[in-house]
Order: C-alpha cells, then structure tokens, then sequence
C-alpha cells in the first residue's frame, strides 16, 4: 500500500507565544527527547516566532556550552542531515540558569513574562517543593490573559497515597487546568490512532465487546536492561514504571466507552470510568493472576548480558522485579468475562509494544478435514512499536484440489502508507501542551484510578517473603508468565519485533 490517495494533514497553527522553563535540564530527558521535538517543531513552523527556553539545573554551565550540548542531542537524535537554518533559528532562544530548586530564593529570580510552560523534568522528589516555589513566588498567576502551565514528568507518585499527596501539593499553587501530566505513550501516533480505529470505523465497534472477543493481550516488551538508571529502577521496579501508566493508557483506550467528543475531559472521562471498573484484586488473585520475575544472565540479540543483579548501582539483594505479567478483568457490561493479559519486561529478546484482540473461533466447525489446530482465531493487532501498524490475520484457502486453510494476514503499515515523521513521540505533547488541548494528559482522578487498581499487587509482593523468580535473559520471562494464558487454553502471541 502507499499512500498516494492520503490527503495532506490540514496545516497546524504555530502554537501561542511561550517561554518553555524545564527543571532539570541537564538531564538525559532534556537533550534526547526535549530539545529534539523542539527542533522538530521548529522545522514544520509550530513553535511562535517569540518562543524562548530557558533551562534550569544546578550544574554551572553558560549558554554556550548549554547551546552546544543541545546542538549534541539534536545531532544523536534526528537520525538526518539538520536543517542550518533551524539550528540556528532554535539555538539563539535557548538560554541557561543555575540555580538550586530545593533554595525558595531561586524562584525570586525567575522575571518571566507573558505566557510560560514549565516543565518538571528532575527526579520526582522535587516535583513538589518546585510546584511551592512557583506558587509562592507568584509564577502560576496568569495575568490579563496570560497562562501558566505545568507539565509533570512520570513518576506521578509511587503508590496512591504519594500520588494523592503529589495531587494535593499540586492543587494546592495551582487549577486542575494548569496542570499536565504527561505520559510519552500518549505521544505515539499508534496509540492516538487507536481512538481513530476504533470511533471513526462502523466497522469494528459492533463486535468489540464480550460476545465477539476472546480476549485482549497487550504486551511492552524491551530488549534493554536498566543500563545506567540502576539506582532510579531499583527503587521503582517494572510494575510501577510501566503498569499504572504506560499498559493502563493502552488498555483503557482500548477498552473504553465512546466518548461523547474529543474534548479533553469528553476522553479523559471514559479512561477513568474504564479504570475504576477494573475487577478489584484480592491477595488470592494477586497470587494466581500476578507474576513478577527479575533477569539473570542470558543472551540478548546474540550477545551475552549479565544479570539484574550485577548491573551497576543494583542492591545485591534486591528483590526488585524486571518483569510483570497481569491476568485482569474488567467488571462493566462491554467486557464481562473478558480477560485481559499484559506483560512487560527487561532484557525480553526484542524491543516490540502491541496489542492483540483476539475473537472468539467460529461457531461450527465446517472444515471436517482441517485439524482444529490450522482454524487459528481471528487477531486483530495493534502494533504500537517499533514498526507501527494494524494487522487482521484470518483464515484462507491455501491454493490446490483439496480444502487446506492456513492463517494469511491483511497488513497496514503506517510508514509504508504515509511515510516517515521524524518524531520522538514529545513533539505532540509539547505542542498541545503550549496550545491548552489537555486531551493528551492524565487527569488528576486517572492516575488515582490507576494507583488504586495495582495497590493492592504493590501489598501483596511487599508482605511477600518469597524471593523472586528469574528468567534468562533473552527470553520471554519466568514460565509463570507462560502458565497465565497456558492454563486458560490460550498462549501469547509471538512477537514479531
Ligand atoms: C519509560 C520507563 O517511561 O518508558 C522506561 O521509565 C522504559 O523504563 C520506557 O524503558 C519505555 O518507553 P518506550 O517509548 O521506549 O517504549
């Protein structure tokens, strides 16, 4: 397929006149992912002619080197020659300051005018004493038509109680409205397009319920350990950092009810119903539909790896899990009896994000001479990463004199079909970040729901004595993960990568 016949997207506004303030900003986030996407969006025209930046960290650094580095993680990121003119368009607003954010005084020297996007991008400890500072150094005011708006990395919290607590410091200095939380999924084009898929096709929603679908897989697999965010992960583990937040945005715009429209709160409001009506866990079922798991040595990509617990700044003891597998259901009319697997992991044997919707087999079996085995269902997949797209696998008559059926796929490839966007997912989120659209952000009630549906797997494995189960890397987890599926009658579906 190509995509000649796609009409070109109708041009975007160049957002409101800003200055974007990241904390934190001489992070990993800030020149891999921030300044890139800044790039990106300068070259299609979307940031305004004032837009200005100004990074903060504690690390003295001038401008220059400031600029530098950033010309660095433009260069490491955008995988093609650079537009000069950009560059230097982009590089005269970029401005640095050091300044100690845990000091109130140094908020006293921010004088920033008219609109402005702060971004907390510095580990999550400083997310609220940065919020007071804001607050009291009147910085989230907005003034004669003027916004103030805060962007808050992940994690949001670590439990419900710390995301409760981070909620009612943020809503302290500052209106639900001005706060964006954000989740980089929600930036993917496969994961907005699931909306699309599903509400601007007749098709496929007569049939996404409980009568028509087996049941649902999702699965965020990655090939990476933790690499240098040892002592960040170890604290955090695969469930938190992935679950609440990344599978759960999956799984409920999958899931969840038509919104009554596109506005943000119109999405954002069937999200959370989707996840409060997530079947509550007790311990027996954390027992029998939770796995856990941490890496030991193995081969990834045909290169030897060393275990979690040699990686660097990793308690020897720690018992910090790498790999998780749900069995969860969801408690409404749509999905009664449903079940739904997600899985995520370190050091799997590849990089590979999808969603597969599996429907229920044909009611008679006609094809008397076909083993059972060759009638595979029929799948939808959803793959979000790395080559994103759409599959449909069904059943067709392999050519010859005699009845044989085979399992064919109907393929949509999103880069085949239109094209290659360099983008590293932020691009959108800043951009509806400086434009007001919050569709793209979790909303307060969210990630309580969220936090609220895994607490009781966070009680569960902290009263747990039991060490934890490993698994080579390289491969697909310990076997519990395996026996999740294996005991409905059903198993994972191969990855493809
Ligand atoms: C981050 C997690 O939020 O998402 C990381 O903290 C994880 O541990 C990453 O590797 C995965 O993101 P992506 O876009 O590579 O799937």
């Amino acid at each position: 397929m190509t995509g000649d016949s796609v009409p070109l997207p109708k041009a975007a506004l160049a957002a409101d006149s800003c200055t974007m303030v990241v904390f934190g900003a001489s992070g990993d986030l800030t020149h891999r992912k921030l300044i890139p996407s800044l790039y990106h969006l300068a070259a299609q025209k979307l940031l305004p002619d004032s837009f200005s930046f100004l990074g903060i960290a504690r690390r003295p650094m001038s401008d220059d080197e400031f600029r530098r580095k950033a010309l660095e993680g433009i260069e490491k990121s955008v995988g093609k020659p650079l537009q000069p003119a950009v560059i230097s368009w982009l590089s005269e607003r970029l401005h640095y300051l050091a300044a100690d954010f845990s000091d109130p005084a140094s908020f006293g020297r921010l004088n920033i005018r008219g609109n402005v996007l702060f971004y907390l991008a510095t580990a999550p400890e400083f997310f609220s004493p940065i919020a007071r500072g804001l607050g009291d150094a009147g910085l989230l005011r907005e003034e004669r038509g003027t916004w103030r708006r805060v962007i808050v990395e992940k994690p949001f919290g670590l439990d419900l109680e710390s995301a409760k607590c981070l909620n009612a410091d943020l809503r302290s200095v500052m209106g639900e409205r001005q706060i964006y939380r954000i989740d980089h999924y929600l930036g993917k084009e496969t994961v907005q397009n699931i909306l699309v898929f599903r509400f601007a096709n007749g098709m496929f929603e007569p049939i996404w319920n409980h009568r028509f679908v087996d049941h649902i897989q999702i699965t965020a697999a990655e090939e990476l350990g933790v690499g240098s965010r040892g002592g960040y992960f170890d604290k955090i583990g695969v469930l938190r950092d992935m679950v609440p937040n990344h599978l759960f945005q999956l799984l409920s715009l999958t899931t969840m009810e038509p919104p009554i429209s596109l506005s943000a709160d119109g999405v954002r409001d069937k999200q959370v119903e989707l996840l409060r009506s997530l079947a509550p866990l007790d311990a027996a079922a954390v027992g029998r539909d939770i796995v856990r798991g941490q890496y030991a040595s193995g081969t990834v990509e045909g290169d030897p790896v060393t275990g979690y617990l040699d990686e660097e700044a990793i308690d020897k003891k720690s018992r910090t899990e790498t790999f998780a597998a749900l069995k969860l259901s969801i408690d409404n009319w749509r999905w009664a009896g449903v079940p739904f697997y997600l899985r995520t992991g370190k050091r799997l044997p590849m990089r590979s994000t999808e969603i597969v919707v599996q429907f229920r087999a044909a009611p008679f079996h006609m094809f008397r001479d076909t083993p059972v085995s060759a009638m595979t269902a029929n799948q939808l997949i959803i793959r979000i990463q790395p080559r994103e797209g759409i599959a449909l696998e069904f059943c067709a008559k392999i050519p010859g004199p005699s009845v044989n059926i085979g399992s064919v796929e109907m393929n949509f490839d999103y880069h085949d079909y239109f094209g290659q966007n360099p983008s590293t997912g932020y691009e959108r989120l800043l951009y509806d970040a400086m434009t007001g659209d919050a569709t793209l952000f979790q909303r307060a009630d969210m990630v309580e729901a969220a936090w609220a549906a895994v607490a009781p797997i966070q009680d569960a494995w902290a009263k747990s004595p039991d060490t934890i189960p490993q698994y080579s890397a390289g491969s697909w987890g310990p076997d519990a993960g395996e026996d999740l599926l294996r005991r409905d009658g059903r198993r994972w579906r191969e990855c493809r990568g």
